[in-house]
């Protein structure tokens, strides 16, 4: 199954009941190909409306880092753990959680990126290890079988705690630099 089959099955996903108040589906965005991917919590109000991860307040926070670390956002793939909004924006629930990580697994089968950066605590948790701490370990990189992942703070909490945005700075410098050693060994 290719990218495009596996948006257009998670479209029609019943298997929890947030598929009831959504407006769109927001299965991720970014090249099929996509050495470094991002993996988010849950879409937001702006997220739902338009189907596409991180263009809200936080988004457009996180763009920033992009531009400032210079990672074009095309060139990556953006996710999240869960791809229909939940109400008011609450946090995803365990059950929610549980079903709904099998669209990201299948997404990380076909994109094969070489770097995965979880963008808070609930990725983190799930992908990383169930009991780490973002505050202590934001910034350092766990090999996972063929992948390389990290944790950074998530762009909602940097709205909240601007003075967590330098850690974030510095943690974007690194995923750039292991960006370009990926590149630079593949061009080898
Ligand atoms: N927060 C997330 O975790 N994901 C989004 O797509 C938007 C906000």
């Amino acid at each position: 199954m290719n990218l495009t089959e596996l948006e257009n099955s998670c479209r029609d996903c019943k298997r929890c009941e947030l598929h009831r108040y959504k407006t769109n589906t927001v299965f991720g965005e970014g090249p099929a190909d996509a050495k470094l991917m991002f993996v988010g919590e849950a879409p937001g109000e702006q997220e739902d409306l338009s189907g596409i991860p991180f263009v809200g307040r936080a988004g457009k926070l996180f763009d920033k880092y992009l531009f400032a670390v210079d990672i074009d956002r095309s060139d990556v793939y953006i996710a999240n753990m869960l791809k229909c909004r939940p109400p008011k924006n609450r946090d995803p629930l365990p059950g929610e959680q549980n079903v709904c990580i099998g669209w990201l697994r299948e997404q990380v089968k076909i994109i094969r990126p070489r770097l995965i950066v979880c963008l808070g605590r609930i990725s983190a948790m799930r992908m990383i290890k169930p009991d780490i701490m973002v505050t202590r370990e934001h910034g350092v990189w766990f090999t996972k079988g063929a992948f390389e992942m990290c944790a950074v703070y998530h762009p909602s909490l940097l709205l909240r705690d601007p003075r967590k945005r330098e850690d974030m700075l510095m943690d974007m410098k690194s995923v750039k630099a292991k960006l370009d050693e990926v590149t630079a060994s593949e061009n080898e």
